[in-house]
């Protein structure tokens, strides 16, 4: 049996990130794990040991400890039966990084790293603030937490793609532009992998 396969997701709060996985699983047959949502669904969990924690963390823009989000990817990967992944929202961090290539990396094969640059932090600002007035129901869709995810992904996340990047396995979109325009660019990258261009 060959090897999973996985594509990182990576971008600032407010890249597109979900919206952009969301057409990627209906045009590309992967199946899409946001470690945001994996986190968020363990938290309303009644009697979720992490319940609490994991609220603080998000509400703090902090990055979860690995160990909790890394089995939650894993178990979701294995209850799947599936073998073509979009995990959104991970690696974060170096924690998130180790815990990863300790746990899982010999298991599956990591085809790159969809990146969704938008370098205007206003406009994911923007759009964080929107997705909030408009009902997502996120405690972390406001001003005040929304700085700290920034200063996080600046902090933590930035470096993990400069790694990954080194490795020549960054796949870039520009993710400035309305949601089908940036998709336009993400079926170029997913149309070559079909063609076997890439691997
Ligand atoms: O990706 P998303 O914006 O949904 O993530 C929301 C929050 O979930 C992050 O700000 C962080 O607190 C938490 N998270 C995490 N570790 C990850 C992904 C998300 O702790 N790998
Ligand atoms: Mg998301």
């Amino acid at each position: 049996m060959s090897m999973p396969k996985v594509i990182f997701v990576l971008g600032a709060p407010g890249a597109g990130k979900g919206t952009q996985c969301q057409k990627i699983v209906e045009n590309f047959g992967y199946m899409h794990l946001s470690a945001g949502d994996l986190l968020r669904e363990e938290r309303a969990k009644p009697g979720s040991q992490y319940g609490e924690l994991i609220e603080s963390y998000i509400q703090e823009g902090k990055i979860v400890p690995v160990e909790i989000t890394c089995s939650l990817l894993e178990n979701a990967m294995k209850k799947s039966n599936r073998d073509k992944f979009l995990i959104d929202g991970f690696p974060r961090n170096q924690n998130n990084l180790d815990g990863w290539n300790k746990a899982v990396a010999k298991n599956v094969k990591l085809l790159f790293v969809l990146f969704f640059d938008c370098p205007k932090e206003v406009a994911c600002v923007e759009r964080c603030l929107d997705r909030g007035a408009a009902g997502s129901g996120r405690s972390d869709d406001n001003m005040q937490s929304l700085e700290k995810r920034f200063n996080t992904y600046i902090t933590e996340t930035q470096p993990i793609i400069k790694y990954y990047e080194e490795r020549g396995l960054v796949r870039n979109v520009d993710a400035n532009k309305a949601p089908d325009d940036v998709f336009d660019d993400v079926k170029k990258i997913f149309d070559n992998i079909n063609a076997g261009g890439d691997f």
